[in-house]
């Protein structure tokens, strides 16, 4: 059992029951935001890459909680020096840890923290818990690569980006499903900003026209997987 909350933006919680997981958590300075980071509650915080609007309320979380972050070695050294629980990885490698398996994957972004330092290579991750493999890809343009993350894992649930600007558009997110061919698809990093408006619904239906499965998750829904 899997039970996915989305907590908008590229935000999400990941609870199996025993283990609650958040992902991205950028509550502070998010008008979508549908709680306050005071109100999560997490013993992992998983980070795709050190900027704002994904950082976030990450470390603050990690600390009150005495969480554990996950990220790419120097965004989690950076987490370390600030004081939380850090576990580096990198990209490609995995690790087995009480919640289950996460994997990381390239993505093609950028990461810098907030005050300007660098944080190394953003990413996507492929987290395996309760059951359920959820690819989240980060933020990140479309690439050809994302093939393979679907052939070596069987992804249950695929979240990826459709706001533009930064990231894969709509038709680029819809490739993207194509690729990995994951059983359900959830969009997310869009309508935060005007700069990242899009129409969720239009990427539901292009999704479907394809023949797979999308679904569109409001501020604070919950599903189980
Ligand atoms: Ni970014
Ligand atoms: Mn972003």
């Amino acid at each position: 059992m899997l039970k996915l909350t989305y907590l908008s933006h590229s935000s999400f919680i990941l609870d199996d029951g025993t283990h609650t997981l958040v992902i991205d958590p950028f509550l502070s300075g998010n008008p979508t935001a549908p709680m306050k980071a005071d109100d999560i509650e997490a013993q992992f915080v998983v980070l795709t890459h050190a900027h704002g609007d994904h950082l976030g309320d990450g470390l603050d979380i990690a600390k009150k909680h005495d969480a554990l972050v996950i990220a790419v070695n120097e965004l989690a050294s950076y987490a370390a020096a600030q004081g939380a629980k850090a576990h580096n990885m990198h990209i490609g490698g995995a690790y087995n840890f009480p919640f289950g398996r996460l994997k990381w994957t390239i993505a093609h972004h950028g990461s810098s923290s907030p005050d300007g330092q660098y944080m190394g290579e953003p990413a996507g991750v492929v987290i395996t818990m309760g059951g359920k493999t959820v690819y989240h890809t980060g933020d990140t343009g479309l690439f050809l690569d994302m093939q393979l993350i679907g052939e070596r894992d069987a992804i249950d649930c695929m979240i990826a980006p459709i706001g533009d600007n930064f990231t894969m558009g709509i038709d680029d997110a819809v490739k993207a499903v194509e690729f990995v061919k994951p059983g359900l698809a959830i969009p997310m990093h869009y309508n935060t900003f005007p700069v990242i408006e899009a129409d969720p619904d239009e990427f539901r239906i292009k999704v479907a026209e394809k023949g797979f499965n999308a679904r569109v998750m409001q501020f604070g829904e919950t599903i189980e997987l």
